[in-house]
Parts: C-alpha cells; structure tokens; sequence
C-alpha cells in the first residue's frame, strides 16, 4: 500500500470512528460498513459471553408463577401481586422502573423469591452480569460512610443500567443499612428521569426498564398482629388481601430503624409495590420440610417429619400459631436427620 492509500484509510477510519452518530452523506458508506463490521463482531462475541440480548435476558413469567404456584407455600397474595407486578413491566413499555419491596419474618421466602425471579429473568439466573446483589450489613456496615456510599452505589447502577438496561438489582437486609442510603435511589426509580451516562457524556441512560427489589423485616410485628387479629376473628389467612397490608408495611419501613428509615424513596412515591409476606403456620413448614427430604432423594417418613417439626419453634405466645424463624435452616436439620439414620442403619 502507497502512502496516499494508507492515508486515506487512515482517515476514513478516523471519520468513521468520530462519525458514526452524525449521519452525514459523507460519512454514511462509512459508518455503515463499520455498523456492520461492529455488529458482526457483537454477533460473535455474543455467542461466547452472556449479552444485553433476548437470548441472555429473556424473562419467563409464566414458568416462574409454576414454579411459585408448586413451591412456595403459604405466600398467596406475595405471589399474584408479584406476577401481576412482573408481568405488567415486563410486556408493555414501562412508564418507569419497578420497584418493589418485600417484607415479612424470617425464612418465610424473600430471598427465595428475589433468587426465582433472577432464574426466570436471566439465561444465568443470579449469575447473570446483569443481576446485583448487595447486603445492607456486609455492603454498607458503618453509618459514617453514607455519602461514600452513595457515590458507590450510584456509579453501579449507572455502568450496570449502561451495559444492559433490564438490569435487576437486590437490596437484602435493607434494616441493617444506614439511614439516608437509599434516598440516592429515587432518581432511578421515578419517572421520566434522563440520566447522562457517565462515560459517554453525550448519551442518556434509560431507567425504565429495570427491577428494583428490597428485602426486609421491616413491618413483621404489623403484618402478624394483622393476621391474629383476623384468626381471632375466626377468619382463615385467606381472607387477608394485599390492600390491607400495603399501608402497614409502608408505615413500617418508614418509621422503623433502617435504610427505608424516613426516606425519600418512600415520601416521593417511588416503590411501586410493598409485597407483604405472612408468617409460616406448621402446615407450611411441613411441606418444607417434606421438600426437603424430597430434594435428597428421601421419601420421608412421618416419624422424620415430626422429628423436623420438633426442632421449629413457634409464637409468638399464648397461641403459639407462627414458626419464628420460618423455613429457615430446615434443610440443615434435615440433611442431618438422614445422615443420622443412615448411621444407626450402618451401625446395626
Ligand atoms: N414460603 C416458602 N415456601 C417454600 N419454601 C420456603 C418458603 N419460605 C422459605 N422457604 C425456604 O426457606 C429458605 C429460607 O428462606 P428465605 O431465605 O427466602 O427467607 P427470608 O424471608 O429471606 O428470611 P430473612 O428475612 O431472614 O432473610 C429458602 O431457601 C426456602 O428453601
Ligand atoms: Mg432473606
């Protein structure tokens, strides 16, 4: 190649590189032999990493509701006003981003939930790039830091909204995070925001299409309070609806201590959904733990189960209807009753 070839392909690739965007005649045969050199590249890059694309993030609702329909027990109403919920974002053009937040005791299957959302979102479920996770007491231990925080937390969802728009983000634990963290949020979640990208100054990021989930036992004592009083009313847990919880979880998470503490996220309006989730009764935890002798291959037996059963404390006092700490830590129990049986087997 002579100097003025090189010369010119030097500076058509300078044009093109610099004009991509400007749409001029000039430019045009240029940009478009590099839009298809580009998409190429993208193509096969795509076939080795996981990409913004359908084939990567391809939401199933319908298998996810199947799924919760069959194995998540006793969280009706968490999950019709979940699947309403995804399915109203996912198949329209979404006004904003969802946000919704979880509350309710312990092991009663926040975190469980958050996690099949993820499967059935994304090719790699929680492995995804494009799903974030962060725990309010591992992620943000010390109040002095908030503002340290905040920056953080805003460059992350920025690049993560940057490189795929359907990005989801978990916030676990979100009473054990400093107060004022989340406030930082709000811009993310509401409406219409235009948010500049921060490495290409020149674009705008959309935020609408993103899920925001929050975690939290904020608003369990409410949310139990509510049902005893129905139950000594006479009337089943299926009596209750969503309605008659949003209120009591919102009024929680506002006022009592952590990241939702006085916040803007909820003055302004921002979560769309404020899921409660109901203590577990035995008839619950028994189907925990038979699915977990199930999930090893163990057909159980009832003197297994009720050997599982006696390790599940129930309350709160005088009648006792609620396991304290849900299905948590049942497969553990579990794990080591068979294993016990199996050693008294070998040991006869
Ligand atoms: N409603 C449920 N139906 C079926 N399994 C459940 C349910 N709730 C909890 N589990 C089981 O118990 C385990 C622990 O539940 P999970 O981690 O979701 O509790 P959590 O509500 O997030 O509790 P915490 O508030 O302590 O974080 C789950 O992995 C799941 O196996
Ligand atoms: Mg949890």
């Amino acid at each position: 190649m002579n100097f003025v070839s090189t010369l010119l392909v030097l500076t058509s690739t300078i044009l093109v590189m610099f004009c991509t965007k400007c749409g001029s005649y000039f430019t045009l045969p240029f940009s478009y032999g590099a839009h298809k050199i580009y998409s190429g590249a993208e193509f096969v890059k795509c076939s080795f990493v996981e990409c913004c694309t359908d084939e990567y993030v391809s939401p199933d609702i319908d298998k996810l509701n199947d799924i919760l329909i069959k194995e998540l027990y006793g969280q009706e109403i968490a999950r019709q006003a979940i699947i309403n919920a995804l399915r109203g974002h996912l198949t329209t053009n979404p006004p904003k981003a969802l946000s919704m937040s979880f509350h309710g005791p312990p092991g009663t299957g926040k975190t469980y939930i958050s996690q099949l959302i993820a499967k059935f979102l994304y090719k790699y479920g929680e492995e995804s790039k494009y799903f974030h996770f962060f725990n309010g007491r591992n992620d943000f231990p010390l109040e002095s830091k908030v503002d340290e925080y905040k920056e953080e937390l805003y460059k992350i969802i920025i690049s993560g909204l940057d490189k795929c728009e359907r990005s989801m983000f978990v916030f676990d634990e979100v009473d054990k995070m400093p107060e004022g963290l989340l406030d930082v949020l709000v811009q993310f979640l509401d409406y219409n925001t235009s948010i500049k990208s921060w490495r290409y100054t020149s674009s705008s990021i959309n935020t609408r299409k993103a899920i925001y989930i929050f975690l939290s036992n904020t608003g369990s004592s409410r949310i139990i309070q509510y049902l005893l009083t129905l139950w000594q009313q006479g009337k089943s847990r299926q009596a209750a609806r969503l309605q008659d919880f949003e209120y009591l979880t919102s009024v929680g998470a506002f006022n009592e201590k952590g990241g939702f503490h006085h916040s803007d996220a909820i003055q302004s309006n921002v979560i769309d959904h404020y899921i409660p989730f109901l203590p577990l009764e035995e008839t619950h935890v028994r189907k925990c733990l038979e699915k977990a002798f199930i999930n090893r291959d163990v057909n159980p037996t009832s003197e297994m189960i009720e050997e599982g059963l006696s390790y599940v404390i129930f309350g709160p006092p005088p009648h006792n209807l609620y396991a304290t700490a849900g299905c948590k830590r049942l497969e553990q129990k579990v794990a080591s009753i068979i294993y016990a049986k199996k050693t008294k087997r070998t040991d006869l």
